[in-house]
């Protein structure tokens, strides 16, 4: 399993503490920053993550921001991305038995270093369940092509097949 992570300056303390965690779990992972509590800007550091895992060079995404908020809507721009705000450990599980979200988001105001922590372990730990779960997943996906073609057509590019 590889996990890349990075954090907004709202995140930068949490991730120092996963990171801490991963070492614990003997999970490999890439931090892509920031690295310091200067102010920066969340979408600059989810893009990077989201398209690393759309594209299969990490397995998991993992980014902290203040709320984890910005960071779930940037990240879910990317096709493939199935990012999640968790800060509970019941949903820590279940979104992974049934949504195979492949980022988790956190915030750094709004949970403890105690409790992410947890929901990191069992979030990394949870396989998905499949089933009618995959069928579910696969009709967000289809979501994700109608749109990619649309928005081709509109500019003027060739129709998509999938549409
Ligand atoms: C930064 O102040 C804050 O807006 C950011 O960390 C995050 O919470 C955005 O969703």
């Amino acid at each position: 399993m590889k996990v890349a992570i990075a954090a907004d300056h709202g995140g930068f303390a949490l991730k120092e503490h996963l990171k801490s965690v991963l070492d614990e779990l003997g999970v490999d992972y890439t931090d892509f920053g920031c690295h310091s509590e200067g102010s920066v800007d969340y979408p600059d550091y989810a893009l990077p993550v989201a398209e690393a895992v759309a594209r299969g060079e990490y397995d998991r995404g993992v980014l902290l921001c203040g709320t984890g908020l910005g960071m779930a809507i940037a990240a879910n721009k990317v096709p493939g991305v199935r990012a999640v705000t968790v800060h509970d450990t019941f949903s820590a599980r279940a979104t992974r038995q049934h949504n195979d979200s492949n980022v988790l988001t956190m915030g750094g105001r709004v949970v403890g270093p105690g409790l992410a922590g947890d929901i990191l372990r069992i979030w990394l730990q949870t396989p998905f369940e499949g089933g009618r779960h995959q069928r579910r997943v696969d009709k967000i996906a289809s979501i994700e092509r109608r749109w990619a073609g649309e928005l081709r057509e509109e500019a003027g590019d060739v129709a998509c097949p999938n549409c």
